[in-house]
């Protein structure tokens, strides 16, 4: 019988096909209800019983191989068309951005970027300091001794270990590292993570402080007092901002200070700059001569200011964001809506 004979075609013409459609035409057509396998076996009912024994049992292997190849050849379509599809959706990740499928950068970037472009243009450099500080230069330094009640007023993260390390609660650190590293005149920024053990609406256990320091022979309250207000005017775009200085104490500035800005409610939404209501924005006063001295700066000599502020809160005042936990949170469509694009040409000035 000729499918018998023709094994060889069949197998052939199985492993010749390159597709999954193919093959399961060829597959009817040799196995399928109507397909030349069966109706050969129907076929058999004539012969002889020693003949139907024999071309049976032919029939069967063909029918055997048949079903074999087809599966194996199906294997190999199927790893085939893997491969296809890998090759074809290669990313080359060398490749230059297409700025439609673009992220956006996110708010607090934003507010870097823009406090940094300020200060710059005020003759500020950016300096930085770890997340991880030791006790000394988060508090010892800054006059806060073991057992002040101002370690109370920030719930520190404490490491384990022996070197008494915490997790920075402020960016003050970093005025203690510029101080120590390198003589005045200095004059910086430091924008960057801090933490404190506390999670609410308004609070968060990681967030983000930028800090001011200027160190020279002359600087005073009053150019203190005038670098905040051209900073905030700069940066919430208003002219002839109100504020106020309130007296305050912080263990590392005397005197010390916080300020005040006015605003309004208009749609409940608020605006910076005027109104009957105050909005305490920043801490800030002259830097403490103990701190001066503790860093190896002549207090007789030299004196300046310092000043540090909230950046997701004033990332909040500015673009109108109501709740700092969504600064924080995994969702894309927040930061399609709040987010800026890399083109924005405050982003591009402030890289
Ligand atoms: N480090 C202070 C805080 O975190 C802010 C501050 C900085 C105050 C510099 C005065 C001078 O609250």
């Amino acid at each position: 019988m000729a499918l018998a004979e023709d094994k060889k075609n069949i197998i052939n013409e199985i492993k010749s096909t390159s597709s999954i459609d193919d093959l399961e035409k060829i597959r009817l057509h040799y196995l399928g209800k109507k397909g030349l396998i069966p109706e050969a076996l129907k076929g058999l009912g004539s012969l002889s019983i020693d003949e139907k024994k024999s071309k049976g049992q032919e029939l069967n292997i063909t029918k055997k191989l048949i079903e074999e190849t087809v599966k194996e050849q199906k294997i190999i379509i199927e790893n085939k068309e893997i491969e296809n599809k890998l090759i074809s959706e290669t990313i080359d990740v060398t490749l230059p951005p297409n700025i439609s499928q673009q992220g956006k950068i996110h708010p607090i970037s934003q507010t870097i970027f823009s406090i940094i472009e300020i200060f710059g243009n005020l003759n500020y450099v950016v300096e930085t300091g770890p997340d991880i500080e030791t006790d000394f230069n988060n508090f010892t330094a800054l006059n806060i001794p073991e057992h002040h009640p101002a370690r109370e007023m920030q719930d520190t993260f404490y490491i384990d270990g022996e070197d008494n390390n915490v997790l920075r609660t402020h960016t003050s650190p970093v005025q203690v590292r510029t101080m120590l590293n390198k003589q005045p005149p200095i004059k910086i920024i430091v924008p960057g993570r801090t933490y404190r053990s506390d999670s609410d609406a308004t609070h968060a256990p990681m967030f983000h402080q930028v800090e001011g320091l200027v160190v020279d022979e002359n600087s005073t309250m009053v150019d203190l007092k005038s670098t905040l207000v051209t900073f905030l005017e700069e940066f919430f775009e208003v002219k002839n901002l109100q504020y106020r200085f309130r007296p305050s104490y912080f263990p590392f500035t005397e005197p010390s200070a916080e300020m005040d800005v006015a605003y309004t409610k208009v749609n409940n939404k608020i605006k910076i700059g005027e109104g009957d209501n105050w909005l305490e924005i920043l801490g800030c006063g002259m830097v403490n001569p103990i701190v001066l001295e503790n860093c190896n700066i002549d207090s007789k000599k030299y004196q300046g200011f310092a000043f540090g502020m909230g950046i997701e809160r004033l990332s909040m005042l500015k673009y109108g964001i109501s709740d700092l936990r969504s600064f924080f949170d995994p969702n894309y469509r927040w930061l399609e809506h709040y987010g800026f694009s890399i083109l924005d040409s405050q982003t591009r000035s402030g890289l």
